[in-house]
């Protein structure tokens, strides 16, 4: 069954596109069967793919008004090694267009459902903001991935996310939890890095990864080759860490079965 991901904070510039990319890129070396989902009009996380936004034939736009079917809008197997379905400013339209039609909180979710069998993973980007995208975003997914830089106004907003995420666990998809809490940007030659990730792991324990990503400038620049940083530097601290991230990801999404088979 596909693990649905969403990655999302409201705060903007935090390595949601970055981790969204890279992670799908290191899944999909290990040979999991991964789509990545653009949900941001800015587009990053497509750009980020090898795939140019202004040309892209079908999108998440068309998906979400029922213009085109997930089929026909997915790009199979684009430059970064999974499948994508892109975004571009059009999306910036479908919000507006989205609250007009019915059930508008589950069209992504229904949108998805002829394709969604073939992957392990979904992972899917999102906006920084906390619009009706994202909500599509959160009630078609099973999971969330925050991720957080570890800087003095980190905390700041996130009681609000977590407060959207449980409406959304109670209202309209009873599945979704938080799938982890993903330190980003991290420097641990700042104290303050230390006091804000103390933090982060005294409010979510054992939701934090223990995989931290660095700051790693190949991370910022793979994205300008369209590019992911596996891609681009196999053995830089940034792709090996989001590899890390792949591997922890996989080993707690066993662990859960597990626990699961040993309830039954
Ligand atoms: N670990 C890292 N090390 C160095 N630079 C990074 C790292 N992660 C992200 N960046 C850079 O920081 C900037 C913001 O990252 P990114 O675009 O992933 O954030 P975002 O949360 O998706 O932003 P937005 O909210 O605008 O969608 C980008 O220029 C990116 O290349
Ligand atoms: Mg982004």
């Amino acid at each position: 069954m596909a693990k649905i991901l969403t990655i999302t904070n409201q705060k903007g510039g935090v390595g949601k596109t970055t981790t969204c990319v890279n992670l799908a890129a290191s899944l999909a070396v290990t040979k999991k069967r991964v789509l990545l989902i653009d949900m941001d009009p800015q587009g990053n996380a497509t750009m980020g793919s090898g795939v140019d936004k202004h040309t892209l034939e079908g999108s998440v736009y068309e998906l979400l008004t029922d213009q085109a079917s997930a089929v026909e809008t997915r790009i199979s197997n684009c430059p970064a090694g999974y499948d994508l379905i892109g975004s571009n400013g059009d999306l910036t339209a479908a919000e507006v267009e989205l609250l007009q039609m019915p059930r508008r909180e589950f069209r992504l979710k229904m949108a998805l459902q002829p394709i969604i069998e073939e992957y392990e993973y979904v992972l899917i980007d999102n906006p920084p903001s906390l619009n009706l995208l994202t909500v599509n975003a959160l009630a078609a997914s099973s999971g969330v991935i925050i991720p957080m830089q570890c800087e003095y106004y980190a905390l700041e907003g996130i009681s609000a996310l977590v407060g959207t995420i449980n409406k959304i666990n109670q209202r309209l998809n009873p599945e979704l939890k938080i799938e982890g809490i993903l330190r980003t940007m991290f420097d641990p030659r700042m104290s303050l890095t230390k006091d804000v990730s103390d933090h982060l792991l005294e409010y979510f324990g054992e939701k934090v990864y223990r995989t931290v990503i660095p700051r790693n400038v190949r991370l910022a620049e793979a994205p300008s080759h369209g590019l992911p940083a596996l891609l681009y530097d196999k053995n830089s601290r940034g792709a090996v860490a989001y590899l890390a991230l792949a591997g922890e990801l996989i080993r707690r999404s066993r662990q859960a079965k597990n626990e699961v088979l040993q309830e039954a």
